[in-house]
């Protein structure tokens, strides 16, 4: 959006529901009221309700329900994480648009928001799907000081700051869990993924995309079937429709708020409430490793440094650094 459009819409705003006269408008960009009605225009081309009023004032009605970049900045609560925006209404995936602006040197809290993904993707090769005007698909620039041994955990940090987010927009957490490492379930279906991607040299990270695809309006019957069984959305779940904007403003502080906690004290910081969110602890799951390989245990907890712990033979833990967990006894166990 140009910037005189965008100082329109603001004093609009601030006149709430109150006319504002196109003079005073005009004063205060320093333009003519033709100029002022020309942003109207564009602004009303963006979706948003603008009455003319008699005698020239103009009065804000209705907001387009698009992430837009204006929209979400409005009442966000954040220092660094997403105070620079990039708004589309589709693309391929955000995690390879993130990851181009952290090639081209973009700085850290730098995010990408898509209405719609032609090619969005889950971790293990799996596609994500990314319905238009309904869900929120993000990615997230992060140049963390970090090692890339200890990078996996800003998943969890990650997972974190999503399921308070969804917690608080449902004013209630007893139905989420985290499925480790890095998907967020409610009732025991999948409402949220994460994919993290990075770009290292030797053993020091350049930069992280942190992928984030919430299932926020999307109803449950429109799922294909490859995803119906296992995935909901937050309206599906409670019934009643997620303002979008609200969700992205509450989600973004959420996350840089897990994410400052992990910069100062690393997965120990966050490892409480990851736990309290992780409830196959004394489960019998079945683990796929990357490379297809299977093994069937008992969940003993999280490691420090994020890993699952598995008891598959009695008394010798394991650590898995990587892998999908299901419940042993689950109908779908490869999804
Ligand atoms: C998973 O299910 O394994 C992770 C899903 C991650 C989906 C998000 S949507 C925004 C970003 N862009 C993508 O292509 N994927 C992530």
């Amino acid at each position: 959006m140009t910037p005189g459009a965008d100082r329109v819409l603001a004093g609009l705003r601030r006149a709430e529901d109150q006319s504002c006269s196109g003079q005073s408008l005009s004063d205060e960009l320093g333009v003519s009221r033709n100029q002022v009605w020309k942003h109207v225009q564009r602004l009303r081309r963006r979706g948003y309700g603008i009455e003319g009023e008699p005698g020239g004032g103009y009065r804000l009605i209705g907001t387009p329900d698009r992430l837009y970049p204006e929209e979400i900045a409005a009442n966000l609560e954040t220092t660094w994480l997403a105070r620079s925006v990039e708004h589309l209404d589709e693309t391929e995936s955000t995690n390879d648009l993130a990851s181009e602006r952290g090639r081209e040197g973009a700085p850290a809290g730098h995010t990408v928001i898509a209405e719609r993904q032609t090619a969005g993707r889950g971790r293990l090769g799996r596609s994500f799907y990314s319905p238009a005007y309904l869900n929120l698909y993000t990615s997230i620039l992060l140049r963390p000081t970090l090692s890339t041994h200890d990078a996996p955990t800003l998943i969890h940090a990650t997972a974190v700051g999503c399921a308070n987010a969804i917690a608080e927009t449902l004013s209630d957490r007893t139905a989420i869990e985290i499925k480790w490492p890095n998907d967020i379930l409610l009732g025991s279906l999948k409402t949220c993924g994460i994919l993290m991607e990075m770009s290292a040299e030797a053993t020091r990270l350049d930069f992280a995309v942190l992928g984030i695809g919430v299932n926020l309006n999307v109803d449950r019957e429109d799922f294909p079937d490859e995803f119906r069984h296992r995935a909901t959305s937050l309206r599906t779940h409670s019934g009643t429709a997620v303002d979008r904007i609200r969700f992205a403003q509450t989600l973004f502080r959420e996350l840089e708020t897990s994410l400052e906690r992990h910069a100062a004290g690393g997965f120990e910081a966050l490892r409480g409430d990851y736990e309290d969110l992780f409830r196959m602890t004394g489960q019998e799951v079945r683990v796929r490793d990357l490379g297809g390989g299977e093994r069937v245990g008992t969940v003993l907890g999280i490691a420090s440094d994020g890993a699952l712990l598995l008891e598959s033979s009695p008394g010798r833990p394991e650590r898995i650094v990587a892998g999908d967990v299901t419940l042993a006894k689950a109908e779908f166990p490869h999804e």
